[in-house]
């Protein structure tokens, strides 16, 4: 359907053409000579218009009521000018085949409108809908603009590893990885495609990783740290997992980053990376998902184009950790979590600071920032967009062996463990910078969606994990 009807002319330089078109109906109107079947292959928002007549081969379907909201269908016909005012073409069907017949009475995507929250019980079935239609395409279009930025500035992709023993954030909020050992010949030779139940007694739950700790990746920092202090410029874009139990509507626990790593740069310098990618992957969406983006501007979010048109055009406002601290303590408005300089952030704090200006300001943590000149702060930055807050984390990273050591035992972090990390520091290390950007909050940015379970196909938070 993208292919007949996205272009300018809306499909009209296609009339006369016989095509075939495959998808799932939307709505089937039935008139006194003709029959509508709206008909939606997810290619784009819109629908096909069929217009189907009693002389069509397949209207015995059509008439029995089998071609009905939800089904799929194959048709076959002409492109002709249509009548209505909704759409400049329709198909004139000489053909209809229904490929799936529908359940009418228990389908749970009738054409009323639906509560994104009772979709989230059908995650299976919401992709029908428009709005997780829409989404799913835009999320794609993001992460084909994420390459393409940085493949086109000289980026290398590295794929970073799932499971691992670092923690990278030191926050301990990772998923422990477990093995399932078979601890007989019986249980090894059942092991093969299922995994054996507890009660059978024949496997030993051990809670590590044959015989290591593990665990799933809060971020792939680390490792792409020691890509760049090899290849220059490289990115991660994949999945990671934070264990942290937060019922909020912009944590996941499986989510997915983009992590770039400039080698021979600064905070400047990362800063710059992150502005002018941000600025790009927005304004690619505005420029090739305009359907998409009027539906959410229409339905999901007021004005969400002309705020995205802001981002992709505008110079970003920075903001010193300082200042903030400062501007945050002025407020009239009463916090919930005292301000005071040497605290981090929190989420009211940064929306306060997104609601009046727009701001990437700096914070104080993970081990591998580097110390400033202060000896106080460290070189770091997040970026904050109205209604997500953070967006993207990012730092200069400690390149100074002995800096990152000392830091490492004021935080009681175990230096076996990362001694692979020091040895980056140890042969020929060179000053360096990253950023983190969560990719559903990006999503959520981009789209005007309101929860971020709503930015992934099938959202991973505390005790949900079905589908
Ligand atoms: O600020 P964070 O924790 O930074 C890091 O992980 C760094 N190692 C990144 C780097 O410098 N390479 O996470 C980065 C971003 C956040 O700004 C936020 O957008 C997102 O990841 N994020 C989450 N998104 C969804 N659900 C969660 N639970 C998230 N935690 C972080
Ligand atoms: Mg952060």
């Amino acid at each position: 359907i993208a292919d007949v009807k996205s272009g300018e002319d809306e499909g009209v330089g296609r009339l006369g053409e016989k095509i075939v078109v495959r998808g799932w109906v939307r709505t089937c109107r039935a008139q006194r000579s003709v029959t509508f079947v709206e008909v939606n292959d997810g290619s784009c928002l819109s629908n096909m218009q069929c217009v189907i007549t009693s002389d069509v081969e397949g209207y015995d379907q059509v008439e029995s009521g089998l071609v009905a909201t939800g089904a799929s269908v194959m048709v076959v016909g002409i492109v002709v000018r249509s009548q209505g005012s909704k759409q400049k073409i329709e198909i004139k069907v000489e053909k209809i085949v229904l490929i799936g017949e529908i359940d009418s009475a228990t389908f749970p995507i009738q054409k009323k409108r639906i509560s994104n929250e009772f979709l989230r019980n059908i995650a299976h079935l919401r992709p029908r809908t428009n709005t997780f239609g829409a989404v799913a395409r835009v999320r794609n279009a993001l992460s084909y603009a994420t390459h393409k930025f940085f493949q086109e500035n000289g980026f290398v992709w590295i794929s970073n590893p799932i499971i691992t023993a670092s923690d990278c954030e030191g926050a301990g909020e990772q998923f422990c990885v477990t093995t399932l050992i078979p601890t007989t010949r019986k249980a090894q030779e059942t092991h093969v495609s299922a995994i054996p139940s507890k009660k059978d007694g024949i496997v030993d739950w051990s809670q590590d990783f044959f015989g290591k700790p593990a665990f799933l990746t809060v971020s792939g920092q680390l490792n792409a740290e020691a890509y760049a202090t090899a290849l220059s410029d490289v990115y991660t874009f994949g999945p990671t997992f934070r264990a942290e139990n937060s019922n909020t509507s912009r944590h996941l626990a499986e989510f997915w980053m983009i992590e770039p790593e400039l080698a021979f740069a600064d905070l400047n310098d990362d800063m710059a990376c992150a502005t002018a990618y941000l600025q790009y992957v927005v304004g690619y969406v505005l420029e090739n998902c305009k359907e998409d983006m009027d539906f959410f501007n229409t339905w999901i979010e007021k004005g969400i184009i002309d705020r995205l048109r802001d981002v992709a055009e505008k110079d970003f406002f920075q903001i010193t950790y300082t200042d903030a601290v400062e501007l945050l303590l002025k407020a009239k408005k009463k916090f919930e979590f005292p301000v005071k300089w040497g605290l981090d952030l929190q989420s009211e704090h940064e929306r306060y600071i997104t609601e009046n200006i727009f701001s990437g300001c700096p914070d104080i943590k993970a081990f591998y920032m580097r110390e400033n000149d202060d000896g106080k702060t460290v070189a770091a930055m997040d970026l904050l967009v109205p209604r997500v807050g953070e967006l993207i984390g990012g730092s200069q990273r400690e390149e100074r062996l002995e800096y990152l050591e000392n830091r490492m035992e004021e935080l009681k972090l175990e230096k076996e463990s990362y001694s692979w990390y020091l040895d980056l520091r140890r042969f020929g290390s060179v000053p360096h910078a990253g950023f983190g950007l969560g990719f559903e909050r990006l999503v959520q940015f981009s789209t005007g969606i309101d929860n971020i379970r709503d930015a992934i196909p099938f959202p991973r938070t505390p005790g949900s994990a079905q589908f």
